[in-house]
C-alpha cells in the first residue's frame, strides 16, 4: 500500500495541479493532496475554501483526499506515514526551488522520497498567481482552471461570471 502527499497551497487549484493529481494518483494507492495552512502568504482563498475547491475537482477520484497542514511537509508526512511526496516541475526555473526544497526534506527526514511528475506541456505555464492576475482583471481563466471553480474565482475579485 503506497500513499503520497501532493503538497502545495493551491490558492487556487489550476488545471496544472489537476494534471498532477490526475497522475500522481495512478502511481499511488493513496494520495493526500496537503493544503498547506500558509501564515507567511496573503491568500486569496481561506483554507477552508482552498480545501472545498480540491474537494469539488477531485470528487471523482476515489483514491485522492483532500487534506490541510501546518508546520513542517516532512512532519506532516510521517503523521500521514506517506511514502513519498510529490511535486511538479512546470520548467526549468521550477528545479532550483525544488531540489532545493528535496533535499531539505530528504535531510530532515530520509524516508520519504520526492517524485517529481513533469507538467503537461499545455499546463506548462499554468500558476496559481497567473490566474489570480488574469481574474483580477475579468480576463478569461477558462483555459486555466477546472470549469466548476471558475465562478467562485471571479467572484473574489467582485465580477459575476
Ligand atoms: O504550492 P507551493 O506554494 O509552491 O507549495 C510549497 C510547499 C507547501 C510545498 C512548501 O512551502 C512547504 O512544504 N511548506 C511547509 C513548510 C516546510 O516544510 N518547509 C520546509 C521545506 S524547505
Amino acid at each position: 500500500m503506497k500513499k503520497g502527499i501532493y503538497p502545495g497551497s493551491f490558492d487556487p487549484v489550476t488545471l496544472g495541479h489537476l494534471d498532477i493529481i490526475m497522475r500522481a494518483s495512478k502511481l499511488a494507492d493513496e494520495l493526500i493532496v496537503g493544503v498547506l495552512v500558509n501564515k507567511s502568504k496573503q491568500s486569496l482563498f481561506t483554507l477552508d475554501e482552498r480545501v472545498e475547491l480540491l474537494k469539488r475537482v477531485t470528487k471523482d477520484m476515489p483514491n485522492v483526499t483532500i487534506k490541510s497542514f501546518d508546520g513542517l511537509l516532512v512532519d506532516f508526512a510521517e503523521e500521514e506515514k506517506a511514502d513519498f511526496i510529490v511535486r511538479g516541475l512546470r520548467a526549468v526555473t521550477d528545479f532550483e526551488y525544488e531540489i532545493q526544497l528535496a533535499h531539505t526534506n530528504h535531510r530532515m527526514r530520509p524516508e520519504v522520497d520526492t517524485v517529481f511528475l513533469t507538467t503537461t506541456l499545455q499546463y506548462s505555464f499554468v500558476s496559481s498567481s497567473l490566474v489570480r492576475e488574469i481574474a483580477s482583471y475579468g480576463g478569461d481563466i477558462s483555459a486555466f482552471v477546472p470549469e466548476c471553480i471558475e465562478e467562485d474565482i471571479y467572484k473574489k475579485y467582485g465580477f459575476n461570471k
